[in-house]
Parts: structure tokens; sequence; C-alpha cells
């Protein structure tokens, strides 16, 4: 009778911890309290409540892997299936898994992408455990071959079906601005502050479709993934084929952050 599993009413957080330090895991926490006031359930925890939480799992690990925690608040369970919902008392689920990011060798010609219309309810800001939308496009992006489905409402790139992206044109980095249209990433958050680092210029404006192939390159972006160039979009590829120096450099600034 848990409204998580009956209705996908619940939101979540998968946190990256490397050597047992989470990448902004404050930033985490706030998003997940963002998306309990969204849906308005109650948080049953402080945040030093979760950390001590979230560290206790990260410590179980006798292999010390690097570690996504994966955090689920669904409404909690009712006595009968029904739409409307009364107090409940929220159900907390917590797991942990290895991650494995690909090595940076690997990921010099860049991965494959597809393009799919964004269909998804204009709330893509919460993130909510109801993923259907997003799980049938990894999965058309999978049946590809592809590493993600990068996603476009009337014309303007969005995001993809579990990253955040960006594009590079004339040396200026552009990702969609925040909104009810895109989940606001921390991966994204943290990829901006290492561009800055480098002196980079950022646009937090949208992009076509069009710009996104045309771009000189394009990453996605995300905290199990980290930042991956996509060097084939549909088939075709974008710029001259390899991951971009753009790229290169904000992937190293990236990696700074898990010591
Ligand atoms: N997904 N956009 C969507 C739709 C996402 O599902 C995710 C992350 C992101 C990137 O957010 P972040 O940088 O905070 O990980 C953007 C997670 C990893 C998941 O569902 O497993």
């Amino acid at each position: 009778m848990d409204r998580g599993f009956l209705f996908g009413d619940g939101v979540y957080e998968v946190f990256p911890a490397y050597n047992r330090k989470i990448i902004g895991l404050d930033s985490h926490l706030n998003r997940l309290q963002d998306g309990l006031d969204a849906i308005s359930i109650k948080n049953p925890h402080t945040n030093n409540e979760w950390k001590d939480l979230i560290n206790k799992i990260i410590s179980f690990d006798p292999n010390n892997q690097n570690q996504a925690i994966y955090l689920q608040i669904s409404r909690g369970s009712d006595e009968n299936r029904k739409h409307t919902y009364g107090e409940l008392k929220p159900t907390v689920y917590i797991q942990s898994s290895a991650i494995n990011p690909r090595e940076k060798s690997t990921l010099l010609n860049g991965l494959s992408a597809i393009t799919r219309e964004d269909i998804r309810w204009l709330k893509s800001n919460t993130k909510a455990t109801s993923l259907l939308a997003n799980t049938l496009y990894a999965q058309e992006a999978k049946n590809n071959d592809a590493e993600e489905t990068i996603l476009y409402r009337d014309g303007i790139v969005t995001e993809a079906s579990s990253s955040n992206v960006f594009i590079v044109k004339s040396n200026c980095i552009y990702t969609h601005p925040k909104g009810p249209n895109i989940l606001p990433g921390i991966t994204r958050e943290k990829v901006i502050e290492c561009a800055k680092i480098n002196n980079f210029n950022v646009e937090e404006s949208s992009f076509t479709k069009e710009q996104l192939m045309n771009a000189d390159e394009v990453w996605i972006s995300s905290s199990t993934r980290e930042i991956i160039p996509i060097t084939i979009i549909d088939g075709i590829q974008i710029s001259d084929g390899f991951a971009g120096p753009i790229w290169s450099e904000v992937y190293d600034q990236y990696q700074s952050l898990k010591s």
C-alpha cells in the first residue's frame, strides 16, 4: 500500500561519494527539501540527521568503493489504494551501489545520443520518483546503442533522460536555464563552477536543436556519469567527432572535487 509503489508518489536523490566524501552534499539536501515542499511531504529528518544516515550507509562498505547513495522518500503507506491522501508517515529507503564513472581515456572519441521530443510534465524540476517517461527515453537510447536521449521542447533543447546538456559554441558554454523544464542538476551546478574557475564564459540560456547539431562541443552531466562528451547525435557527427578541449579542461577541474 506504499504510495511510492502504487503511484510513484515520492521524491529521490542520488548522492555521489568518492573516498567517502559526497560531492555537493548540501546542494543535494536542499534540492531534496525543494522536492518535498513541491509535493507537500513533510521532511522526516533534519539535514544533520540525513548526513548521519548517509554517512552510516557509506561506512558500511568494507571495500571503500566510490558509491552512489540512492535515497527515496515516498508519501507513505495508506489503508486503501486511492488517489487522494491524508496525513501519512513518509517511507524512507536508502541504498548504496558502487559507481565507476568512465575513465577520461575512454571518452576521447565521445559517445552517441539520440534526440526525442520532450513530452514530460512541466514540473521536471521536481526530482519525482515517477520516471516513466525518462525510463522509456533511456531505453530508446539503449536500443539505439546510444548513451542518452537528448530532449527538445518546441525546438529548444531541455535536458536528457537522466542528465543535463551543455553545448560549446565559439568558446562559450551554454546550458538550459533552471525552471520547470529541467532538473536543476547538482553536477550541472558544479560544471558551471568548474568552467568559471577555468575562465570560460557560461551562459545559462536556451539553445535550439539546430544549435545542438552545429555545436563545437556537446556534453551531458549527472552525478553518476560526471561529464561525458557527445560526438554523434541521431547518427550525425558533431564538429570533428572528438571530445573537445573545453570539455577536457572542465572534466579535469571536476576531478579535483573528489579529493
Ligand atoms: N539523474 N536531469 C535528469 C532528468 C536526471 O534524472 C538527472 C540525474 C540529472 C542530473 O542531475 P544531477 O547532476 O544532480 O545528478 C538531470 C540521476 C543520476 C538518476 O536518476 O539516477
